[in-house]
């Protein structure tokens, strides 16, 4: 089939041709990410093959529809930035990856505990300058620390998984409690609960209506004060206003991000010579107590790999007629 595959880097063309090889798909590649502006260059491409901050909103669908798309092949996992009504009444297929590597995000979920724990970047920074000073670096035993896990998924539980094996006491909120995770010795508790006992909160849910600013002013007057916050979920989980008051006023004591609510302008590209625009982003990287990563806690080979073989197969089964069993609708 040929597939329009937008927002593409080398490594997305290095495993997507080798997931290919025998499969035999057209694959185009296109740099750029897929918005209004762009969505002329899906005209005849049966199928469209979109990452995380690629714009599937009604009118993109719509165009997408009128030049000929009938397939949505997500690279992701979350699908929070599809219109699905609009593609439903379309009558578009989407797929999506749903587990590619939990281990992967939940892995860097703990990089960022850790570093932010122990002033990691602060440290490395120091000493390369031959300053080998302890002073404000002073972190705290994991062991024996409460660790809130909002969303006890595929990655949360990996989460929670690893911080039980540090010795931490885990509590967990869940529309969904997992037995994997009570069979672990985790906790399920309520959300104000997580807030009010927890020293590590971390977030592990898709982002809906329901999860959207999850945190925010109230849940961060909750908190107990030094509380380390991180999100490797979605951005707009977090009220980030919110939480830049909260790093002010030092009630937070350590936030963590992997994704931002207005990544589309700044993540994936090399803006190192630019001016960032964003003055909320900008003030979060004044912070000694931040540490930013540009959604990369899915960026491991094995989940590349993965990503590629199932968003392949995934294209191979809609040529097909069959279901690969990760279609949405
Ligand atoms: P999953 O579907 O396995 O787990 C999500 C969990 O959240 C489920 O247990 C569900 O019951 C729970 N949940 C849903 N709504 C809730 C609510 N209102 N309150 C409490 N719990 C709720 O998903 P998985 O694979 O664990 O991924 C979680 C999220 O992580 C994805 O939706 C995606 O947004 C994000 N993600 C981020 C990546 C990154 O590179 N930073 C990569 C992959 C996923």
């Amino acid at each position: 089939m040929r597939v329009a595959v937008f927002s593409t880097h080398s490594f997305d063309r290095q495993f997507l041709d080798q997931a290919n090889a025998g499969r035999g798909h057209d694959l185009h590649y296109f740099d750029t990410r897929l918005t209004t502006a762009t969505c002329a260059l899906a005209s005849g491409f049966p199928v469209v093959c979109a990452f995380v901050n690629d714009q599937l909103n009604a009118e993109v669908l719509a165009l997408l529809a009128s030049g000929g798309t009938r397939l949505i092949a997500l690279r992701s996992a979350g699908f929070n930035h599809v219109d699905l009504d609009k593609a439903r009444a379309l009558g578009f297929t989407v797929a999506r990856v749903p587990a590619y590597s939990p281990h992967a995000v939940a892995e860097h979920t703990i990089a960022l505990v850790l570093v932010l724990d122990r002033k990691i970047h602060r440290a490395y920074s120091r000493v390369r300058e031959g300053n080998f000073a302890l002073d404000g670096l002073l972190g705290f035993d994991l062991h024996g620390r409460t660790a809130g896990i909002v969303g006890t998924g595929r990655i949360g539980s990996a989460v929670a998984g690893i911080l039980v094996g540090f010795g931490c006491r885990v509590l967990a909120y869940d529309v969904v409690p997992s037995q994997e995770c009570r069979a672990m010795g985790v906790e399920y508790v309520s959300l104000d609960d997580i807030w009010k006992q927890s020293d590590i909160v971390t977030l592990h849910t898709p982002l809906t209506p329901e999860t959207r600013h999850i945190v925010n002013a109230r849940s961060i007057a909750l908190m107990r004060p030094g509380v380390m916050i991180i999100n490797t979920g979605r951005g707009a989980l977090v009220d980030t206003p919110a939480v830049v008051a909260g790093l002010k006023s030092g009630h937070i004591g350590h936030l963590g991000l992997d994704v931002y609510e207005e990544e589309e302008a700044l993540f994936f590209e090399d803006l190192s010579s630019h001016v960032i625009q964003d003055d909320v982003f900008a003030r979060l990287l004044t912070f000694p107590n931040v540490v930013i990563t540009a959604h990369q806690a899915f960026f491991t080979r094995e989940a590349l790999g993965a990503i590629a073989e199932a968003t392949l197969e995934n294209i191979s089964a809609f040529d097909e007629g069959r279901r690969s069993g990760n279609e949405l609708f």
